[in-house]
């Protein structure tokens, strides 16, 4: 019997991996994917930021982050409209970028809502900062408004402080240094135009 081919030896099984994984880092925080680096261009000046990979859904390659209205993020995004959010698990030295379109949804939408109901009352305390994220301060100060003492007013300007950013994956990269290297591309265009293709590490 032939041996199974290992995962970064065969185009689609590599996909299969690699969404995979993304699904895993999703799902829970010990999983390096759960920390992403999500890029964009703020002028000609490219803005690095570390991330939560809240949610991904494979069949549509849109990946969910969270955010505050009042980030520089919020405000350049939708301007910017193009950005890529990079992975890298140190254990199995795999990278992988997706580089997309992204899209601010609409606070007052189901789907805003929808993710806001399913956050922890901790995470929801961090959008209850009353000085604004991104403010000059004279000295360190704790803007975080603790758990225990969140009343209902605190709630509802987190809630209205809350975003739900989707990037719409239109390539995905991936590189991996375990054991031979092997460098993916994988294109996500129109039906019909999809492609896979190995790169030169
Ligand atoms: C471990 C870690 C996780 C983070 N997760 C998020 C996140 O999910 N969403 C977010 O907006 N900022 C997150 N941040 C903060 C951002 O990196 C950034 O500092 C902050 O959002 C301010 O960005 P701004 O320049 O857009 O105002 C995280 C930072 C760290 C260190």
């Amino acid at each position: 019997m032939a041996p199974s081919p290992k995962p970064f030896d065969d185009l689609k099984l590599a996909h299969d991996v690699i969404w995979n994984e993304l699904r895993e880092g999703a799902a829970k925080p010990r999983n390096a994917f759960h920390w992403a680096t999500l890029c964009y261009l703020d002028g000609f000046t490219p803005v690095p930021r570390t991330i939560v990979l809240r949610d991904i859904d494979r069949s549509a390659k849109r990946f969910e982050v969270h955010t505050d209205a009042r980030s520089r993020k919020a405000a350049v995004l939708p301007r910017a409209k193009h950005a890529s959010l990079s992975f890298y698990e140190p254990k199995k030295m795999l990278q992988v970028t997706v580089l997309g379109r992204v899209e601010i949804l609409d606070p007052r939408g189901a789907d805003t809502e929808a993710a806001w109901s399913r956050l922890t009352l901790s995470t929801k305390a961090i959008y209850a900062n009353r000085i604004d994220p991104g403010t000059a301060l004279l000295e360190p100060e704790n803007t975080t408004v603790a758990v225990d003492d969140l009343t209902a007013e605190d709630l509802s300007r987190a809630r209205a402080n809350f975003r739900v950013l989707h990037l719409q994956a239109d390539r995905l990269e991936a590189l991996s240094l375990d054991g031979n290297h092997r460098r993916m591309i994988y294109d996500y265009g129109l039906a019909g135009q999809r492609r896979a293709a190995w790169i030169a590490p």
